[in-house]
């Protein structure tokens, strides 16, 4: 099985019935949607979900799992989502789907996250993937400028037809290639103070479980922020 796979059916597993599930976005994600849907079916689990894109809300109806809007339901048990860097404290870099946003809102809101990831998302040190920033159209070359006068080596997402990409959310997103992130809590401050930002793809001190799917079992990791 592969190790995508096999963290995502893992994952499902700590769901049980009554809870309210965020669902995350992701080629990893894809498989614990898909499980979820299995239990449904088969163990008649009792779940509500609500999710973080239009492709995981897509696959999910698909399966029969009941999608609510996050503003009708009061709490969520618990998110669980992908992750594209997870350094050796555990702090993270998402958003390569480009879901970062209404990921980061429903991480916010749950009880519980755990990343669902591969042994390659593991790092050092944040950086080597491009941190994605989703911005508001109006305005954003500019921001752009000035993520190139700081030296973040910014890049327009671009879709398949070559125009910037639009988000679940009707923003863009720049990509910064810093290659390395010496200090993640500064950074995220610096760039949560931009006007135009609607929100950045560093996730500090929020994942509480991490599973890691290899060739061979899973690794599970708990952590204290
Ligand atoms: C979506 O915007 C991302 O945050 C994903 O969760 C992340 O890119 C992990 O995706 P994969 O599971 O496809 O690697």
């Amino acid at each position: 099985m592969n190790p995508k796979k096999r963290a995502g059916i893992a994952a499902a597993q700590y769901i049980t019935s009554g809870m309210t599930i965020g669902l995350g976005t992701g080629s990893t994600v894809y498989y614990m949607v898909e499980e979820v849907g299995r239990r449904i079916r088969e163990e008649n689990l009792n779940i509500e979900c609500v999710t973080t894109s239009e492709r995981t809300s897509e696959q999910a109806k698909q399966l029969g799992i009941v999608i609510k809007d996050l503003d009708d339901v009061d709490h969520i048990d618990l998110t669980i989502d992908g992750a594209d860097e997870i350094s050796k404290d555990y702090q993270g870099i998402k958003g390569g789907g480009a879901a970062l946003l209404f990921e980061k809102i429903v991480a916010t809101y749950s009880n519980k996250n755990i990343w669902i990831i591969d042994e390659s998302k593991q790092v050092q040190e944040l950086g080597a993937f491009p941190l994605p920033i989703e911005v508001v159209p109006y305005g954003s070359e500019h921001l752009f400028k000035y993520f190139q006068e700081k030296n973040y080596k910014p890049t327009f997402r671009l879709n398949d037809t070559g125009e910037k990409l639009k988000t679940d959310g009707g923003h863009y997103i720049i990509d910064l290639h810093l290659e390395k992130i010496a200090h993640p809590k500064e950074l995220a401050h610096e760039l949560s103070t931009l006007v135009g930002v609607v929100e950045h793809g560093l996730f500090i001190d929020i994942v509480n479980q991490i599973i890691i799917g290899t060739d061979q079992d899973i690794k599970v990791i708990e952590v204290r922020h």
